[in-house]
């Protein structure tokens, strides 16, 4: 989808007028096209498990949806969150298990580490691909002074990034792993981006959000960020819902690169 000229240029006017100083970039879907490659995992695990792995609870259940059920339940969301969301809304139930738990034990840690097998696959064969609008905007950004963050509900964020060579745009980095050490809570709450603004010693009020995700676009509102950005790289109904999940504003693309 081509850039909006409407919002894509206004961003940069926009950091001025509301006096931003940092920018806190989501990962997968904002700076890296991994989003796809998450979904993708997703699905192909839950069909697995929707075709042959339900014990309890309603036998006959539609496939997993990338278009719904991946943007509603799981994008933005840690591993086991999201499976928890997902089977919430299928009516389902599994039992924790342990972090050890292969697929076939059934177990929410199973689904969990099968899931990211199937992501390491794919990490594997299709590589990582940037979003070269946003590493062209950021490299600017950086050379204007402001300060950058990265951050992600994933524990692959450190790897992806290393992949891409460019995990030196960011001056701060709060991931999966580190949510997990911190006790920081999952998106929509807006813990990880709080976390990221103090490591940058920056007020959230003077930090921009740049989202992908509903989750993450609530959780900047949540936070009280100086400006929250939902970047669509979908279609517009989805310009729609982050939007409404309280996205200040939608950009399709970074300005810059049109
Ligand atoms: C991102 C993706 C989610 C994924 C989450 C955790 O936010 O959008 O789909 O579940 O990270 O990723 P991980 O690599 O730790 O499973
Ligand atoms: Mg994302």
């Amino acid at each position: 989808m081509p850039a909006s000229p409407k919002t894509a240029p206004n961003l940069n006017k926009l950091l001025q007028q509301k006096n931003i100083r940092a920018l806190i970039f989501d990962l997968d879907g904002v700076v890296t096209q991994t989003a796809k490659l998450h979904a993708a995992a997703w699905k192909k695990m839950f069909d697995e498990f929707l075709q042959n792995g339900i014990e309890n609870g309603p036998k006959s259940q539609p496939p997993f949806s990338i278009q719904t059920d991946y943007p509603r339940y799981l994008d933005g969301i840690s591993r086991l969150d999201g499976i928890r969301n997902f089977l919430l809304a299928r009516n389902l139930e599994l039992p924790p298990g342990q972090p050890e738990d292969t697929f076939e034990k059934r177990s929410v840690w199973g689904l969990a580490n099968y899931k990211n097998e199937l992501y390491q696959q794919l990490l594997q064969t299709q590589g990582v691909a940037i979003y070269p609008d946003t590493i062209t905007w950021i490299k600017q950004k950086r050379a204007e002074n402001f300060r950058t963050a990265i951050i992600s509900a994933s524990k692959n964020c450190l790897q992806v990034l290393q992949a891409a060579q460019i995990e030196n745009l960011f001056d701060v980095r709060i991931d999966g792993n580190i949510s997990q050490e911190r006790n920081l809570k999952s998106k929509p709450e807006p813990d990880i981006f709080l976390e990221a603004a103090r490591e940058l010693n920056i007020s959230p009020t003077n930090c921009a959000v740049f989202e992908d995700a509903r989750a993450g676009v609530q959780a900047g509102k949540a936070g009280n960020f100086g400006l929250v950005v939902g970047v669509n790289r979908k279609d517009a109904s989805e310009a729609k819902a982050l939007l409404e999940s309280g996205g200040g504003l939608v950009i399709t693309q970074f300005p810059g690169s049109q």
